[in-house]
C-alpha cells in the first residue's frame, strides 16, 4: 500500500469509526454491531502501526469514546477508567498469556492465575466511598471526568448506601457495570407498546438513558441493577484480586457469583467455552468474558498502555448467527392501530433456542435489507434477547424472486392503512371497527396495571368479543349472568366454568372502586402512560376539570408536552368518548380523586424561580428541588432572565455560573439557601380543592 492509499483509508476509517462511536456512546443509538466496530478498529490500529506518522489527532485509537452529558456536573476520576483489549480469538487469549509472561520475567512453560469474569454488557459506574459512606458515583465519560450521576444511583437498591462491615477501608473506590435486567426491559417494552409508543432498543441503551434521566424518581422506576468488579484504593490490604472479590461480597456489595479462579489457560478456556451458551440463562445480558492476572503485585507489575491495562483481556462472544428461510411476513396489530411485521422463518437453532419468528418493525426496515419472500436470512442473536435479521445471501435468492410489497391494507379489517409524516410506522385508521383494536383496548383496561380485572385475559375477551357482548370497556358493566351462558359449552367442566363467570363478574363489580389514576390510564388515551395519568389525577382532581383543560393549560404541567396534551384535548373532544366517559361514570367508576394535592410546608418561595446545580452536601438535588416546591418556588432546568436564583452546589459547570451572573440571577450556596428559607414564617397549609363531576 502506498503511503497515499494508507492516508486516504486511515482518513476514512477515523471518520467512520468516530461516527459510530457517537452513536454510540452519545446518541445510544449504535447501527453497526460491536463486532464490526472492533474489526474497523483493528484495521485502523494495523495501518496506524504500519505508518505512525499518518495517525490523526482525532484517532478513535487514543480514546475512549465520551458519554458526557451536559446536564450533570462533571467530575474528575481519581484514578482513569480505562477500557479493555478486546479479540475474538483463542490465539490471541495464548498471545496475551505468552506476553504477560514475558513482561514479568516467567519462563513460557509456567502457569498465571487468572481471574474469570464475565463481561456485563451494561454501563460502567464509580462509586467512591468515604468512611463506609458512598459519597459520589461518576460514569466512565472521556475516562478521564464522568458525569455525577450519584442520586439517580443511588435508587438502585443493590448498591450500599453505607458498608455495614467492620474492615473496609477509610477511602476506596469501586468499579462495576449498572444494567437493566432483561426482565425488567422485556416489561418495560411492554409497557411502551401499551402505551403506542416507541420501544427500546436494548437493555444497556435504556440503562445509559435511565442513567441520566433528570428525575431520580424516574430512575427508581427502571428497577436498574449493579454487578461490582474492581476495588481501587490506597494500600489496600488484598493480595489477589479474588481476595478483593470476597472483601467486596463482605461488605455487601452485589458480585456476580459467575467469576471463577482458573489456574491454567486451559481452565481459561473451559470457562469461556461453559458460558458461552450459559450467559443465556443469566438474568442480564453479556458479550464476552474479562480474563484478569489474579495477583495484585504481578498486575502492578504489568502496569498499564495508554488505553488499557496489560493485566487483563476481553474475549468477546461473536453474536450467534444463523441462516435461514424467510417464509412469509406476517402483520400484527396492536391496540393503538399500529402495525408490526414480523418475518416468519423456517424454525432454526440459535443460541439454545428455537427462533421461528423475528420482529422487522417496520417497512423501512424490510426496504433498508432489502428482503423478498423466499430469501435465505441471516438471523442473529448476540446478547439480545430478540433475535434479529441482519441481512440475506443473495447467491441464494430464487430467481424468479419479487420485490417485496408492504401491506395497503389492515389485515384484520381490510381498512387502508396511513402513515403520519415522520413516523416509521403505519396504522389501522379504523379505531372503533378493528378487531384487534377492539380486543387490545380491552385488554388494555382489563390489565392489572390499570383497571386489574380479574379473570378477563386475553381468551376470555375473546370470547365476550366474538358473542358480540362486549365492544367497549362500558359493555363490561351492563354484562349479565344469564348473558354468560354460552361459557358453559364442557359439561364436564361446567362447575369450573360457572365458578370463573362469578370471578368475572365479580372481578368487574370490584374494578369500580380502582381509583381515578388508574381508570384515566385504563382508557387509554394515546400517549397517557401510568405516570402521566397519575400526574394528571393529582393535579385536575377530576375529570371534569381535565376535560376542560387547553392544551396551554396541559403543557404547563411538569413533564406533559405537546403530544401528550393534543392527544387529550382531541379524546375530548370525540362525542363518542364522551358518551363512553358518561356510561362509565353511570356505572360507578372513579372519577374523582379523593387524595389531596401535595401540602405545601409555606409560601415563602412564592413567585420565585429557582436553578439547580452542582452536588450539595446535606441534601440531594431531587431533594433540593421538592423543598424548593413544597416551599411555593419553580424550580426551572436552565438560567434565563426569569430566574431568580441560581443554588450553586460543589462542582457545577462554569458556564451557568458565568450567565447566572451575566443576568444578575443570584447565587446562593447551599447553607444562604436554607437561610432564605428561614427569612419569613411558614403560612398554613395551602392545598387544592376539588371540583364537580360532569
Ligand atoms: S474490568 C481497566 N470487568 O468493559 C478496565 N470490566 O471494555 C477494568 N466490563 O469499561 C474493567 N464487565 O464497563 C471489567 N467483569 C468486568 C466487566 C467489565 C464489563 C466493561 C467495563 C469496562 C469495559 C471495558
Amino acid at each position: 500500500m502506498t503511503e497515499a492509499e494508507a492516508r486516504a483509508q486511515i482518513e476514512q476509517l477515523t471518520n467512520t469509526l468516530n461516527y459510530h462511536n457517537d452513536l454510540y456512546y452519545k446518541h445510544n443509538k449504535p447501527e453497526i454491531s460491536d463486532y464490526a466496530f472492533d474489526q474497523l478498529l483493528k484495521q485502523l490500529e494495523e495501518l496506524e502501526a504500519q505508518f505512525p506518522t499518518l495517525r490523526l489527532p482525532n484517532s478513535p485509537t487514543q480514546r475512549v469514546g465520551s458519554d458526557l452529558d451536559n446536564d450533570f456536573p462533571q467530575v474528575k476520576h481519581r484514578y482513569p477508567m480505562l477500557s479493555l483489549a478486546n479479540t475474538y480469538s483463542a490465539e490471541e487469549i495464548q498471545d496475551f498469556d505468552k506476553r504477560a509472561k514475558k513482561n514479568i520475567g516467567w519462563h513460557e512453560e509456567a502457569s498465571l492465575a487468572y481471574l474469570c469474569e464475565l463481561k456485563f454488557d451494561g454501563v460502567s459506574i464509580s462509586l467512591i466511598y468515604e468512611n463506609g459512606l458512598l459519597v459520589r458515583a461518576i460514569t466512565r465519560g472521556d475516562g478521564v471526568q464522568g458525569d455525577d450521576v450519584t442520586a439517580n444511583v443511588k435508587t438502585i437498591r443493590s448498591i450500599p448506601l453505607q458498608i455495614q462491615a467492620a474492615d473496609f477501608p477509610p477511602l476506596f473506590e469501586v468499579r462495576g457495570e449498572i444494567f437493566m435486567p432483561n426482565a425488567v426491559f422485556e416489561a418495560l417494552n411492554k409497557q411502551m407498546e401499551d402505551e403506542g409508543k416507541e420501544t427500546y432498543a436494548n437493555p444497556r441503551n435504556t440503562t445509559s438513558g435511565s442513567l441520566k434521566l433528570k428525575k431520580s424518581t424516574e430512575v427508581a422506576k427502571r428497577h436498574l441493577d449493579c454487578y461490582l468488579y474492581y476495588l481501587l484504593g490506597e494500600n489496600l490490604p488484598f493480595a489477589t484480586h479474588e481476595a478483593s472479590l470476597k472483601a467486596l461480597e463482605r461488605w455487601g456489595f452485589q458480585v456476580s457469583p459467575t467469576y471463577r479462579l482458573c489456574n491454567s489457560l486451559t481452565e481459561v478456556m473451559d470457562y469461556i467455552a461453559h458460558w458461552e451458551k450459559g450467559r443465556f440463562e443469566l438474568p442480564l445480558e453479556t458479550d464476552g468474558v474479562v480474563i484478569k492476572v489474579n495477583d495484585f503485585a504481578l498486575q502492578q507489575e504489568l502496569g498499564f498502555t495508554a488505553k488499557s491495562p496489560r493485566w487483563a483481556i476481553a474475549y468477546k462472544y461473536k453474536a450467534e448467527s444463523a441462516a435461514t428461510l424467510l417464509e412469509g411476513i406476517t402483520y400484527q396489530v396492536g391496540r393503538t392501530g399500529a402495525i408490526t411485521p414480523v418475518a416468519e422463518l423456517k424454525p432454526v437453532q440459535l443460541a439454545g433456542t428455537t427462533v421461528k419468528r423475528a420482529s422487522l418493525h417496520n417497512a423501512d426496515e424490510i426496504e433498508r435489507i432489502g428482503l423478498r419472500l423466499g430469501d435465505t436470512v441471516w438471523v442473529e442473536k448476540g446478547g439480545e434477547i430478540i433475535p434479529k435479521i441482519t441481512g440475506f445471501d443473495q447467491s441464494k435468492r430464487p430467481t424468479d424472486s419479487q420485490p417485496f410489497q408492504y401491506i395497503t391494507h389492515c389485515p384484520a379489517c381490510q381498512t387502508a392503512l396511513v402513515r403520519n409524516a415522520g413516523e416509521a410506522q403505519h396504522y389501522c385508521p379504523n379505531e372503533r371497527l378493528c378487531p384487534p383494536q377492539i380486543m387490545g383496548r380491552l385488554a388494555h383496561f382489563a390489565h392489572k396495571k390499570a383497571m386489574n380485572i380479574n379473570n378477563l385475559g386475553e381468551e376470555t375477551i375473546r370470547l365476550l368479543y366474538e358473542q358480540g357482548l362486549v365492544l367497549t370497556p362500558a359493555d363490561l358493566y351492563d354484562l349479565k349472568k344469564e348473558q354468560l351462558d354460552f361459557f358453559y359449552k364442557d359439561t364436564q367442566k361446567k362447575k369450573d366454568d360457572r365458578l370463573k363467570v362469578d370471578n368475572l363478574l365479580n372481578g368487574i363489580e370490584a374494578s369500580k372502586q380502582m381509583p381515578f389514576e388508574k381508570v384515566l390510564f385504563a382508557l387509554g388515551i394515546r400517549f397517557v402512560g401510568e405516570t402521566v395519568a397519575k400526574k394528571l389525577a393529582a393535579h385536575f382532581q377530576n375529570i371534569d376539570r381535565l376535560r376542560e383543560a387547553t392544551v396551554e393549560e396541559l403543557t404547563g404541567i411538569d413533564e406533559i408536552g405537546e403530544r401528550i396534551a393534543q392527544s387529550l384535548v382531541a379524546y375530548f373532544a370525540d362525542e363518542e368518548q364522551i358518551a363512553q366517559l358518561q356510561r362509565l361514570q353511570a356505572a360507578g367508576l372513579q372519577f374523582i380523586t379523593d387524595t389531596p394535592t401535595q401540602t405545601l410546608e409555606s409560601d415563602t418561595l412564592a413567585g420565585k424561580t429557582f436553578v439547580i446545580s452542582g452536588v450539595f452536601t446535606n441534601i440531594s438535588r431531587e431533594e433540593l428541588k421538592d423543598k424548593i416546591e413544597a416551599n411555593g418556588g419553580k424550580v426551572q432546568s436552565g438560567v434565563s432572565s426569569k430566574t431568580n436564583y441560581l443554588v450553586a452546589g460543589e462542582n457545577m459547570g462554569p458556564a451557568k455560573l458565568e450567565k447566572a451572573q451575566k443576568l444578575g440571577v443570584v447565587v446562593l450556596s447551599e447553607s444562604q439557601f436554607f437561610a432564605l428559607l428561614q427569612t419569613e414564617k411558614p403560612s398554613p397549609n395551602l392545598s387544592a380543592q376539588q371540583g364537580n363531576l360532569f
